[in-house]
Parts: C-alpha cells; structure tokens; sequence
C-alpha cells in the first residue's frame, strides 16, 4: 500500500496524518460520509489515508450517528433543512395536508420555540412574545451565505437569501411583512434590516448610512406607534422602506413612505390604549427646562388628549425612550433647531385639547361658542407665534368662499370642537409626514449611480374589531392588494420555475381576491368611489345617504352585505344592524358601520383655521399649512382622504410588482400577548384568512418538493452502490441511477432541467429514512473498523509492554534469587565457622580448667602440707592477734582519714566527718567535741587581756539580759566603751576631773527623769569603783553621790527602751529625794558594769529587776512605772508622763 497524507482541515489546524494503518477501505466510505455528515475538507488528493478522523469519527458518532453540538460548532457544517426537524421545517412536506395538520405542525414547532416555518420561500413567523437567543450575532453568522433550505428556518435565511440575489443577481427584492396587528411584523422588519446590515460591507461612511437607517425606526415608532390592546407598540401607519444598495451590495441610503397615520389617535383613545408614544415620553423625558420652555406640565392628567387609564405601560420607560429619540434623531440629522421645533409642534398639540367651549347666545338666534379659559389659547398663541385674535376667531367663525364671496358663518360649541380637534389631528399628521420627508431628505442616497433596491413593507394587518370605522375599511383593503400581489406572484413565480425547469405546468384552483379589491376600488361603481361621489354631491350628504347608495349600487355584489341590500340573505336579519354594512374579505366577513365614513374622508379642516396657522410665527407650523397662504388660494376640493389612499396603494403595488418578492406572514399566536401560550383557534383563523393552507397547495401543486440534483445526490449518495462513494459524472445522471437502483416509481419524481421534483412527501421521507438508516449503517462500519483497529492497537501495545515488563521482571527475579542464595551460603558459612570455632573454644577451656584444677590441687596439696608443718605454732592467739590487729588498722585508717578530713577552725562551723563505723560513734563524737573545745580554745588563746575583760563583760550582758530585755540583741554588736565622756581631754570637766580620785568605769551622758513630771534632764553618769554620780553637762558640778553599798536594785522593762531605775536603799542619805529613774542609749552596758562592779566591791549580787510594771520611792510616795505600747506620733523616742501620784506611765513605741 503506497503511504500518502492528508491534510484535515479541522478547527483550524492542519495535522499530516500517517497512513500505514489497518482498516483502509473504509476510507472511503468514510470521507464521503464526513463530508455529508458535516466537516469540510480541503482534499488534496482522492487518495486520503487518514487515522485521526477514525479517532474524531469514533468519539462524535455515538451509536446514533449524530455529532455533538461542539463539535459541530468547531467545524463548517453542511446541513440540512431536513436535519432534526420538529414538525416538518417547510409545511409542502406535510401529510396529510389539512388545516389540522398545518396548525398541529406550527404548534408543535411553537412548543419547540422554533417560530419559525417555510412553505416552499416564504417564512411563517409566529410571535413567541419573549425574546429568544435566536438572533445573535454568531446566528447572523451561521445564516450567512448558507442556502436557503440549509440550516433550519429562520427570518435570517429569508434575509441572506433577499440580500444574496440582490448583490449578486442583481434583482431587486421586496419583503412583504403581513400579519394582525401584534404579530410581529413591526419586529420582523427590524430583524430583516439588522440582518442585512450585519452582513453587508463595511466601513466609515456605509455604516454612517446603516446607522442613520436603522435608527430613523426609533422616531418613526415615536410619533407613529401607540399601545393598543393587542400590541403595546403597535404602528399605527403603514410603512415601506426601500433601502438602496450599490453594485458591491453596500447600503447607499433609502426611502420611506407612510400609509394612513391613524389620526383620529390623537384625539381619542379607545379604553385600555394609548396616544402615541411621543406624548408620553416627552412628558416623563423633557428636563423641567425643556417642558418650561414648552409650557408643559409633568403631570399627564393634565392632559385632555391623554388617555389617563394606560398611560403607563408595562415594561416601557418612556423617559428613557424619549432620550433614545433624541439621540435617533441627532443621528438620522435632525438639527438641534429642527428637534425642538417638532417637539414644539407637538406640545402645541397637547395643549389644544385643553381648550374648551361654552355655549354663548346671540340676540339674532344663532348659537355661538366661546373659549371658557384663554389661557392655555394664549400659550399656544405664544409657543406657535400665532396671533391670538387670529386663533380665536377661527374657532369661532367659519368662512365660506365661493366665487368671489365670502360668507362667514359663526360655530357652535359642537363645531368649536370638531374644528379643535381636526386642528389637532391635521397638525399631528402633517408633522408625521413632515418628520417622514425631514427623514427621507437625511438617508437619500448620495450617489446617482444605478442602485439595487429591497423594500421591506410594514404595513399595519387585517383588523376586524367590535366597531370597525373607516380606518378598518382602507386598513383592510390594502390587505386585500396584498394578497392579492402575493397570490399573483406566489402563482406566477411557481409557474416561472416550471417553465425554467421544463415541468408541465397543470392548473391550480385557488381563492382569487380580485373581486372584492374591484368591489372597493372600481372607479365606477367601487364603495370608495361611490364615497367621493358622495362626498362631494352638493346637497346634505351623510353617512346615512352614503349607505343608501351603496344599497343601491352594490346590492348584487357576492362580497357586500346590508340590510337593505336586494341579495341579502340577511334581509330581515336583525344580526345586520342600521347603517352598517359587511364586507366579505378574503379574512373574514368585517362589519364596518357607516358613521363617520364621510367625514373622515372628506378630511376636512376648516380654511380659517389653516389660514391662521400659515400666518404663524412658528416656521414648521407655517409650511406644514401651505393651503392657507391666500396668494394661492385653491377653491378646488382637496383630494379625499380614500382616493389619496388609493392612489398611493397602486403606486405601492405598481412598485412591488417590480421586485422580487420575499414574503414573512406573521401569526399571533395568543391575544394576551402571553408567551408559551398558543391559541388553536385564533391562529386558525389567521392561517385561513392568510391562506397558508392554499399557499402550500399552489406551492406542491404538482410536485411537494424540489431541489437541485447536486445537493440531492450528495445527500442521498449513499443508498446506491455505483454513487456511494463518488460519482464521476454529472449530477443528474447519478440522481437517475439512485432513483432507479432504489426502485421510486416514476410517476412519484420529475426531472427538471437543474431540479429534481418530488411529487409526494411520503417519497422524501422514505429518502430520508433510508438515508438515516444507511448513515448509521456506515457510522456502524466505521465503529467497527475503528474498534478492531483501537483494539488491536491496544492489544499490541500491551503485547510490547508485556515482554518489557517481563524481561524486567525476569532481570529482578534472577537478582532476587543471587541475593538469596548468596546470603544463604554466608549464613551456612558463618554457621560453620561458628560451630567449628565453639569446639575449638570448648577444647581450649577444658585444657584450661585441667590446668587450672592442677594447680588448685597443687595449692592444696602443698597447703595442706605447710598447714599440717605450721599447726603448731599458731593456733592459741592467732584470733585475738588477728582481731586486734585489725581493729588497730582500722583505727589507724581512720584517724588518719579524720586527720585530712578535719574541719576549719572556726568555732562557729558546724561541718564535722560523717562517722565511718557504726562501733566508732561514741568515739567519733567525743572526738568532735574534743576538736571544738580545742579550736575554742586556740580562739580564745588569741585574745589579749583587753579583750578577754571585754568579753567577760559581754558574757555577763548575755546572762543577764538575753532573751529577758527586748534591747539587748541590739547592744550585742555595740563594742562597751565606758567612758564615753573624755572627762579628763574636755577642759571644761577639769574640776570634775579634780574631784574625783577613783578609776572612772562608766562616763556617760543620760537623761535624768525629773521625778515630778515625767521630763528629762541630761546628767553625767559616772560609776567609778565604790561610788555612782551624776553631774550638771554644762558645769561638771557633782549633783548627787551614791556609794554603791546603798544600790539596792536596777529596774528595766522588757521593752526595747532606755529607762531604768536606780532603787536606792532606805533611809541612806542619798535617798532623801527618792529612787532615780534614767534614760540611756547604753543602758545594756551601764547595767552590766554596774552589776559587775558592785558584785566586785560589794561581793553580793546586785538585784535587776526586768518587768514592765514596776515601783519607784519618790520621797514618800511609792509610784508605779509602767511601760505602755505608745503610737508612733512621737517618733521612735520613748515618752515619759507623770499621770498621777501613784502612775508614771511610760510609753515606748
Ligand atoms: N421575533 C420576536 N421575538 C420576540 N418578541 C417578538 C417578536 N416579534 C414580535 N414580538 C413581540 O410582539 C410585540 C408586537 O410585535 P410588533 O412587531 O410590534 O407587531 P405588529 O407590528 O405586527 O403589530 C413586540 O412588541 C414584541 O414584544
Ligand atoms: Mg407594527
């Protein structure tokens, strides 16, 4: 097999691909089906190998043989209309074919949300009231030069198609848009214009041009379009676009016609309606700058014109809308002036209906009317620069000009307000026409060269209401011409392409319209005709004369009934009111009544009031009423408001006979304007007065379907043999071969010249089916083939990887087995030398213990031998000697331990050995106690006598005072000194000095307590060897002596103070005054000495006395010193208060 490559185009990437690869034949069948089922290629060569489409074809074909939606989104798709189809997507495949059928068949396509529905060209639009995701830009996209029948229906497919053979067949095209109204005709035409906007070219100035095109339909839907009951935006004129394009296909510009403002809006509103849009947003939109420069107020209710009860409707922000049409119209060109002069002309409008009329009476009988409040006429007046007199008069007075007279004539209040509101009217809709010009002068194309033209028609639909007026009449004969243009082209078209084909053409038999169009029409005796003549007799002429002669005239028609007419069969039928009469159209029977029929269409405003409003200041308001210039002052009738109609319905239908025709008929599908809800009933009637059923009968007169023998054959290819997968030949022949290899009557198919024709559906679906069929037939071939290859593969690759696997393993498992049995020879090794090793080791130690045995025995033997030489000699005080001398080794051991271990020598440290021996303690504790009493010694050893004495001292002070007097632990530290006076350096003691012989011990200065209160006098106390003195600081006289024999007693507390008493013994001189209290910062030591001295010189005990409560002889009285716990105020100085005779109290802190 040679090995070649490919190139697949896919997403974007081209991937060579490898062909040396099982399951080649299929490769064909294979291609083929891609290229039918969806990819396009780009196929270099017939030979195409390919292993990634098996792989991509494996994993998009299911079982069912369809492609997931990504993947087709990722690849140019080539389809079908027949694909997926809910319902049947073009009704000339329905079968049966009834009413039933068709209406079951849009349901169901309705239920599905696909709105959308072809008979053969034209598009069945039902309104899905909810925005679907159908018309975005990648749909625009998808729609884009793709055929008509490709891609499932859609406005999109209508548009591409129109604007294709417009550009590229240079013919120009029309597309009539009918329906009720509320069917979405309005919106269709948007979505054909956007469309076409989309894909035309591209570029600064063209889209200067889209833009101003698609946004003149803000303003237009603002002054034209009003809520009804049936739709919240309903157009309210019937409108028709021609929009221009260059040879490229690149928008130039367009033109707008309007058709029949519904005028009377502007006045009155039917219950549940609105006026038109433009009010309201202005109203809610104008900044209060904009509605003062108006004159306007906020509030709607203000407002005659403005019908109050919907004036708000759902969903709809009016303020907002109104800056989306200022916006639209500075884009379409308005001028800024020109913008406000409309809105102006519009607020002008408002306030009319405000002026209102009272009834005045004339002495001369005539009825006259007057203006109750001329204030909003005054504004008026001033916002349209007309002369208020002007204005006035003109609602007041009626002229009448006939050959050079001129009658004047006075109104009525009823006049007054029929001539208020046809202002009102006229002023609306000539400034509605005024803003189609201003718009049409804006987008006109620049260029004079040759253009192409498509037309889109919106114009407003079939309407049969309750009360059904003039308007309905014109509104429903231009229905009628349009059907009546859609069946002759409809027809005329079918019947070209038999031609073109070569197909014998045989008769339809379908409604022709005709007769009820000539019924209205005919310029004899035409109802409309028969209106002008009436309107113009001279003479009364009313509604009712105007009936009358249609009775007359009309009476044998098929189409009109009346009550009084002659072929009636409602002659006596009381279901026919008075002055009515009913119009059989190809719709339905409309019952139109006769009021108001002459009126409005003699369209008339009075000259008086068209002359005051040319004579305004306003420029807009002056050329919208050329009429009243008085240079050109016509006496000739206006053309009436039905022949003006007329007239431009056969201009339109001239200008639509000369395009291509491309139709959408849009169906209501509910008149709640509810989504999801779909009315049997009253889309029945709209497909029988549509004549949707006929439509599809002339469209398979004949044959149901046709298509062109490439695309038939590359659908159908694969049910035959010789065109699956290629036919080299033409296409025509290989539709021969499939159509006879699968053996479809002939009666059942004609061969046109480019067209096969199929007479039946039923032969189309078996197509279809055996088609379906076969694809997964093949889709099966193909899973099949890709399965065994995928299988194998796998299979081989596994193959592969097992023997690497198990090489490796084996490789793994051999190393394995080396380790084992290599450890397993270590270990019988080691095993082996161990036990060789342990008899070796057990020899060795047998020897050994041999040896050792002999020698043991040796020692005991020569033991036993020296033992029994020795016996003799030691055996009586071998044990005392032996005890002993241990005991003395160990003693030894120990003292010479002790020796290094002995503490320091400080008599105060309490470290001491710990004792080794437990039969040592009483040695070791003595030893201790040895040791202390030594180092005491050499402590004291130290001293010199100085010391010793003061030591001695010291000791006596512990005896006496520690843990007896709170004072003493302080004096403890203090060294005793003595004499603290140097008596003997201080000059001023010398006579002190002189008088005293003995040794001095104590010389001190204390405070002496002065026995009567308690107060202190500072004495020298002095203690020499026998005697105790005091003496004045200041002079060293001697106050008192006292020989140490007559001191009895020393008293003290326990406190921490310096007081003591001397106790003096009784009778003795020096007691005259009594016992001496003292206070001293010394007292420890002076107490000590003078214990010590008197125990020296007396050899008695001197008695101290250590209480806190003690008595004292003062002269005669016996007082009691006792020691309190005093507070702190007085410092830490103990205080002494004389409190009575018999209390001395001190308190001491
Ligand atoms: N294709 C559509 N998708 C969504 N809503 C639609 C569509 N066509 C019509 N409608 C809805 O129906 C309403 C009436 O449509 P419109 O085109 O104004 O009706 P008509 O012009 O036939 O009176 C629109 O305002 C819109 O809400
Ligand atoms: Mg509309």
């Amino acid at each position: 097999m040679e090995k070649k490559s490919c190139h697949l185009v896919m997403s974007g990437s081209l991937q060579p691909v490898d062909c040396s690869m099982p399951g080649f034949p299929v490769l064909h069948h294979f291609l083929e089906l891609l290229k039918l089922t969806s990819i396009k290629f780009v196929t270099p060569s017939s030979h195409l190998i390919l292993r990634r489409p098996f792989l991509l074809l494996a994993s998009i074909f299911p079982a069912s043989g369809s492609f997931p939606q990504e993947t087709m989104a990722k690849m140019e798709v080539k389809t079908s209309l027949l694909d997926n189809m809910i319902g049947v997507g073009d009704m000339v495949l329905l079968e049966p074919l009834n009413e039933d059928t068709v209406i079951d068949n849009l349901k169901k396509r309705f239920d599905h949300n696909e709105i959308y529905t072809y008979i053969g060209s034209v598009v069945i639009s039902v309104n899905p009231y909810r925005s679907l995701p159908i018309y975005s830009p990648e749909k625009v996209e998808d729609y884009r030069n793709r055929n008509f029948y490709e891609l499932s229906p859609h406005i999109f497919a209508l548009s591409d198609e129109a604007y294709r053979s417009l550009r590229d067949q240079d013919k120009d095209q029309c597309i009539l848009i009918t329906g009720e109204s509320g069917a979405g005709k309005t919106e269709a035409s948007k979505l054909v214009m956007s469309y076409v906007a989309a894909v035309c070219g591209k570029g600064a100035e063209v889209n200067q041009v889209k833009e101003q095109l698609l946004q003149s339909n803000p303003v237009l839907e603002a002054f034209g379009n009003a809520k009804t009951v049936r739709n919240d935006n309903s157009s309210r004129f019937g409108k028709y676009m021609d929009i221009e394009f260059d040879f490229k296909g690149d928008p130039l510009g367009g033109v707008i016609s309007n058709y029949l403002l519904e005028k009377s809006r502007v006045v009155k509103q039917p219950r549940g309606e609105r006026n038109f849009h433009v009010f309201y947003q202005l109203l809610s939109g104008a900044s209060e700058e904009l509605l003062n420069k108006l004159k306007l107020e906020r509030d709607f209710s203000r407002y005659n014109y403005l019908s109050l009860d919907s004036a708000k409707v759902n969903g709809v922000d009016d303020a907002a809308n109104f800056r989306t049409v200022r916006n639209a119209m500075q884009i379409v060109g308005f001028m800024d002036h020109e913008a406000e002069s409309v809105l102006e002309v519009v607020a002008a409008v408002l306030k009319l209906g405000n002026i209102e009329f009272k009834p005045e009476s004339r002495v001369n009988g005539l009825d006259e009317s007057k203006i109750k409040d001329k204030n909003e006429l005054k504004e008026i007046c001033e916002l349209t620069g007309i002369d208020q007199s002007v204005l006035e008069r003109a609602f007041s007075f009626r002229t009448v000009e006939a050959k050079q007279e001129k009658v004047s004539t006075t109104l009525n209040v009823a006049q007054a307000y029929y001539a208020r509101d046809a202002l009102a009217k006229n002023l609306y809709s000539r400034l509605f026409s005024w803003l189609v010009n201003r718009i049409n002068e804006s987008i006109k194309a620049q260029t004079k060269v040759r253009k192409k033209v498509m037309g889109v028609l919106d114009i407003y639909g079939f309407e049969i209401f309750e009360d059904n007026s003039f308007e309905q009449f014109i509104i429903n004969y231009c229905n009628e011409k349009l059907q009546q243009i859609f069946i002759e082209l409809t027809l005329k078209e079918e019947q070209e392409e038999y031609i073109r084909e070569d197909i014998e053409w045989t008769h339809i038999e379908y409604f022709n319209n005709a007769i009820i169009c000539d019924l209205i029409e005919n310029n004899t005796n035409g109802i409309l005709a028969m209106l002008d003549e009436e309107c113009l007799r001279p003479g009364t002429v009313t509604d009712e004369t105007f009936l009358e002669k249609l009775n007359q005239v009309c009476a044998t028609h098929q189409h009109f009934e009346s009550r009084m007419s002659k072929c009636s069969r409602f002659l006596n039928d009381t279901s026919l009111p008075h002055s009515c009469f009913r119009i059989q159209h190809y719709a339905g029977k409309v019952l139109y009544q006769v009021e108001g029929f002459v009126d409005k269409n003699n369209d008339l405003l009075y000259r008086d009031l068209s002359q005051a409003m040319w004579k305004a200041g306003h420029a807009l308001i002056k050329s919208l009423f050329p009429e009243g210039n008085p240079a050109k002052i016509n006496l000739k009738r206006p053309p009436t408001a039905g022949s003006q109609f007329k007239a431009s319905v056969a201009t339109l239908m001239k200008n639509l006979q000369t395009k291509n025709p491309n139709y959408i008929r849009c169906i209501k599908p509910n008149d709640k304007k509810a989504a999801h809800i779909f009315n049997e009933g009253l889309v029945c009637h709209q497909v029988r007065y549509l004549g949707l059923l006929e439509n599809v009968r002339v469209r398979r007169a004949g044959y149901a379907f046709r298509q062109a023998y490439e695309p038939c054959l590359e659908r159908y290819k694969m049910l035959c043999k010789q065109t699956w997968p290629h036919w080299k030949g033409p296409a025509r022949a290989g539709v021969e071969v499939l159509f006879n290899e699968l053996e479809i009557p002939v009666e059942e198919y004609s061969f046109g010249r480019s067209k096969i024709f199929i007479r039946n559906p039923r032969t189309l679906f078996k197509l279809e089916d055996l088609r379906k069929q076969r694809l997964e037939d093949l889709a099966t071939l193909i899973q099949k083939i890709y399965r065994g290859w995928k299988c194998r593969t796998h299979f081989l690759l596994m193959r592969k990887s097992q023997i690497v696997i198990a090489a490796w393993f084996r490789r793994y498992a051999q190393q394995k087995r080396y380790q084992q049995i290599k450890s397993s020879a270590l270990v019988i090794q080691s095993y082996i030398r161990g036990w060789k090793a342990r008899k070796i080791l057990r020899e060795l130690k047998h020897q050994k213990r041999c040896e050792e045995a002999v020698t043991t025995i040796a020692a005991y033997w020569h033991g036993t031998q020296v033992r029994r030489e020795y016996r003799k000699f030691f055996r009586a005080n071998a044990g005392k000697k032996i005890y002993e001398f241990t005991l003395q080794r160990i003693v030894q051991k120990y003292f010479l331990e002790m020796k290094n271990k002995v503490p320091s020598l400080s008599p105060i440290d309490k470290n001491w050995p710990s004792r080794p021996y437990l039969f040592l303690d009483s040695t070791h504790k003595e030893l201790k106690r040895i040791f202390h009493l030594w180092r005491c010694k050499k402590y004291r050893d130290q001293f010199t006598d100085q010391q010793k004495l003061i030591y001695e001292e010291k000791l006596e002070a512990s005896e006496l005072f520690k843990d007896k007097k709170a004072l003493y632990p302080s004096s403890v530290g203090q060294p005793f000194q003595g004499p603290y006076l140097e008596i003997n350096k201080n000059p001023k003691y010398k006579k002190l000095k002189d008088a005293i012989e003995e040794k001095i011990i104590i010389a001190e200065v204390v405070n002496k307590i002065n026995r009567a209160n308690g107060k202190s006098t500072s004495r020298i106390f002095l203690l020499t060897n026998n005697n105790l003195l005091l003496a004045d600081q200041k002079s060293g006289q001697i106050k008192s002596e006292v020989p140490l024999v007559d001191v009895t007693k020393v008293s003290m507390s326990s406190q921490n103070d310096g007081f003591f008493a001397i106790h003096l013994k009784e009778g003795c001189e020096a007691a005259s005054k009594g016992d001496f209290l003292f206070s001293s910062d010394h007292l420890i030591e002076m107490a000590t000495k003078l214990y010590r001295t008197t125990l020296s010189q007396t050899k008695q005990k001197l008695n101290i006395e250590i209480s806190d409560e003690f008595l004292v002889q003062f002269r005669q009285d016996k007082v009691c010193v006792k020691f309190i716990q005093g507070n702190q105020k007085n410092g830490s100085v103990p205080t002494c208060k004389r409190k009575n005779n018999r209390l001395l109290e001190v308190a001491v802190p």
